[in-house]
This record gives structure tokens, sequence and C-alpha cells, in this order.
């Protein structure tokens, strides 16, 4: 396991649309678990692939109830609305309140392939969003609603 570097958000690889994971391999798994290291040493609650360069269609999220992985990952029938602060670990020092689902449904594969359905609802959705958001190319700035200044954060 190996701590990777986090990109900024100016790196192109934050702005780029990721291709699917085919192979679920050791290389995947090794990927895996470096994101989670890299998550852990950041203190951060969700990274995805292209965030430590990796073009492809994967994150993690940590909640404090241990990592969930997700591949190739799906949302399905976001619900309702909420607003809260967001932060990014490619975007240090920014915080916003942003917009999003009240309650969406994570459909994805595990590290072995083998698809499953998560729904998340407060911050485990806004979570499932905004990792979800970077296989895109999207970052949360897109769905802020204002910005925090420097003595609200
Ligand atoms: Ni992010």
């Amino acid at each position: 396991m190996a701590i990777r570097k986090i990109l900024n958000e100016k790196d192109s690889s934050l702005q780029t649309v990721c291709r699917p994971v085919t192979d679920f391999n050791e290389r995947l798994w090794q990927l895996l678990d470096d994101m989670a290291d890299t998550l852990h040493k950041a203190d951060g609650v969700g990274l995805a692939a292209p965030q430590v360069g990796v073009l492809r269609r994967l994150f993690i999220m940590d909640l404090g109830d241990g990592v969930i992985e997700a591949i190739n990952p799906e949302l399905i029938d976001p619900q309702g609305v909420q607003e809260g602060t967001e932060g990014c670990l490619s975007c240090p020092g920014e915080w916003g309140i942003t917009r999003r689902p009240m309650t969406v449904t994570l459909k994805a594969q595990d590290r072995n392939g083998k698809e499953f359905t998560l729904t998340g609802t407060e911050l485990l959705a806004r979570c499932i969003c905004h990792e979800n958001d970077h296989l895109d190319g999207i970052l949360f700035k897109k769905h802020v609603i204002r910005m925090l200044e420097p003595d609200e954060i």
C-alpha cells in the first residue's frame, strides 16, 4: 500500500471523462488499497480515481464506517433536495454551499466485479454525487450556490 499524490483541480485529469474499468485484477486492487491509504491520510470522506491521475470510472468513500468501493458506478433515482457545505481534496481550502439530491441510489461493481446497490441519504448521498461527478470531469463548484468566505470556514 502507498500514498498517492492528490492532483489539484487545475490538472487536466480533473476535467476528463473517465473510461470504464474492464479488468478486475491485482492492479485494480492495488489502486483501491492505495486510494484508501491516501484518503485516510488526507482525512477526507471520498476520493475518485482521476484525483490520483487514473482516468477510470471508480471511487471510494469512507464516512467513518469503513471503505466503500464503487467501480463503474451509476446513479439511480435521485429524490429530494439538500443544501450543505462541501469541499474537495483537489480544491484545498475552498468550501461552498451546494445543492444535491437528498437521496440517491448507487449501482456499481465491487473489486471483484460483483454488482451491488446502495441507497444513500444526506451526507452519503452528497458524497456519492460528488465522487461520481469526478468521473465526468465535474467539480463540486458546478453545484455551488455560494462559496464560503475565509472567515466562515
Ligand atoms: Ni472531490
